[in-house]
């Protein structure tokens, strides 16, 4: 009986190992079929990770500061005006949250994108590029498939406010507090092994600001020019990914492109679709329970209002949920109740429920039309490595962004399989290990 508990334990941790794949993973292992390593930002194989080590305190603040400029982004798609660059006097060393590897060109350069789900176009810093802060730039001149796009092709018109300059097509955008000058261009992009020949793309030349991700973004999205549009025969507008943990940063996560090899056992909410705002991936949150108890949310916190933009998104990059402040108040207080109303409650940063002795959590459960997800501790504390503080992981939206959106972030999602099913507009979500152990 001993043993084979322990032969269980043993094989459930062979499979967690194998679904975060690879402890220090060798950085330059390939990627296999459609299935593409996902790397957090600050793993040992990202060339983003932060020069010096840094404190709990200064990598959650930071990661904090990032999420602000993704809340003015995300707001400014749903407003659907520009944004203000945000004046901040902390410096906002803006990164991407989870990066993939993309082979771009012929010969392949090697670039690391940033996975994005609310962007469409992807984009890239390339040979001569001004303000870029990469040293990694794609060269055209260095691949023979390279071509321009000229002012009449009909993806000239997909992007945002396109301009002609010497009959090639240019268009500029703003992303958080950066803009970008890009021409739109195409050429061979491989995502694991599958070649896509002539993808479309910005080639940036400009950029202002410090929101841009190093070498570029992969769009996720389901607008125009975004991955799932562009690859439609190959990947049939179906993706999942697993994000690994950011206190294992030795962990790497998986992007499945392609409706192969999909889980199969994964609970489904439909899509909602905002004809104002078509890249983002709106779903119905009806309610949240706190433990066992449904919170008393006032019910305009959490409808979809596809004039105003209101409702409730899954987002790869922000990284803390963010609910609209009637919905967090109600949520937080819950939360504070039932882990006790004798503890003292202190704050850290944009976190406000934080514990400086060891606390019992309830669990959170998101309650989606057909789909509750109940998360446990890992997604929703953060703990300083000392153990010395304890933060529910959610905030409100900052109070320079006045949102109407609920945002579902990374952390909310790690350890779980987050699936795109666009041919039946709708999105799974599984999580790993418990999904096993209660079969
Ligand atoms: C786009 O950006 C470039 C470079 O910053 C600038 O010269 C150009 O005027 C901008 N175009 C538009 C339409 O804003
Ligand atoms: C991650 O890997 C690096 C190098 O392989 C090692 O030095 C570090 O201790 C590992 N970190 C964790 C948390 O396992
Ligand atoms: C909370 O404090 C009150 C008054 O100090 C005490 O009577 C009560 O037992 C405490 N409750 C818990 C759960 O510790
Ligand atoms: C979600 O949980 C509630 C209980 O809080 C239950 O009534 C409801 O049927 C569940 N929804 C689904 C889709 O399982």
């Amino acid at each position: 009986m001993k043993l084979s508990l322990s032969l269980l334990l043993f094989f459930f941790f062979f499979l967690f190992v194998s679904e975060a794949r690879g402890l220090s993973p060798g950085c330059s292992a390939q990627d296999q079929g459609s299935t593409l390593k996902v790397f957090h930002v600050f793993s040992p194989c990202s060339p983003f990770r932060p020069k010096s080590p840094q404190s709990w305190a200064e990598s959650v603040l930071q990661l904090q500061a990032k999420d602000q400029a993704r809340m003015q982004y995300l707001s400014s798609l749903v407003a659907g005006r520009s944004v203000v660059p945000i004046a901040s006097g902390r410096q906002i060393t803006q990164s991407p949250t989870y990066i993939v590897r993309a082979k771009i060109g012929t010969p392949a350069q090697t670039m690391l994108l940033a996975m994005d789900t609310s962007s469409d176009v992807a984009w890239i810093p390339c040979a001569g590029c001004i303000g870029c802060s990469s040293s990694t730039l794609f060269s055209p001149v260095k691949s023979t498939s390279f071509r321009s796009l000229k002012c009449g092709a009909p993806q000239c018109r997909q992007v945002p406010s396109p301009t002609c300059g010497g009959g090639a097509c240019n268009f500029n955008l703003t992303y958080g507090s950066s803009t970008i000058a890009a021409n739109l261009v195409q050429d061979t992009v491989a995502l694991a092994t599958d070649p896509v020949p002539g993808y479309t793309f910005g080639c940036i030349q400009k950029a202002t600001g410090s929101s841009v991700p190093p070498q570029g973004l992969l769009g996720l999205g389901r607008g125009p020019l975004s991955l799932l549009s562009q690859t439609q025969n190959l990947y049939k507008s179906t993706f999942s990914y697993c994000l690994p943990s950011f206190k294992s940063p030795n962990f790497s996560g998986s992007l499945k492109l392609g409706p192969i090899a999909q889980p199969k056992r994964i609970k489904f909410t439909p899509l909602l679709k905002n004809p104002r705002r078509s890249s983002l991936y709106y779903v119905n949150l009806i309610a949240i329970r706190v433990g066992r108890r449904v919170v008393d949310v006032p019910p305009a916190a959490l409808a979809f209002n596809p004039t105003t933009g209101a409702g409730t998104i899954f987002d790869s990059g922000t990284v803390f949920t963010r609910l609209v402040e009637p919905a967090y108040v109600a949520v937080r207080n819950a939360f504070r109740r039932r882990v006790g109303r004798n503890l003292t409650v202190t704050s850290l940063g944009g976190f406000d429920t934080c514990y400086t002795v060891p606390i019992n959590a309830p669990t959170i459960t998101f309650m989606f039309a057909g789909m509750n997800v109940t998360l446990p501790q890992d997604n929703l504390l953060i703990h300083s490595t000392a153990g010395s503080i304890t933060c529910l992981a959610m905030a409100s939206a900052p109070d320079n962004v006045n949102s109407v959106l609920n945002v579902i972030a990374n952390m909310q999602q790690q350890n779980h399989r987050v699936l795109y099913d666009l041919p039946n507009s709708r999105i799974g979500v599984s999580r790993f290990l418990w999904g096993l152990i209660i079969i």
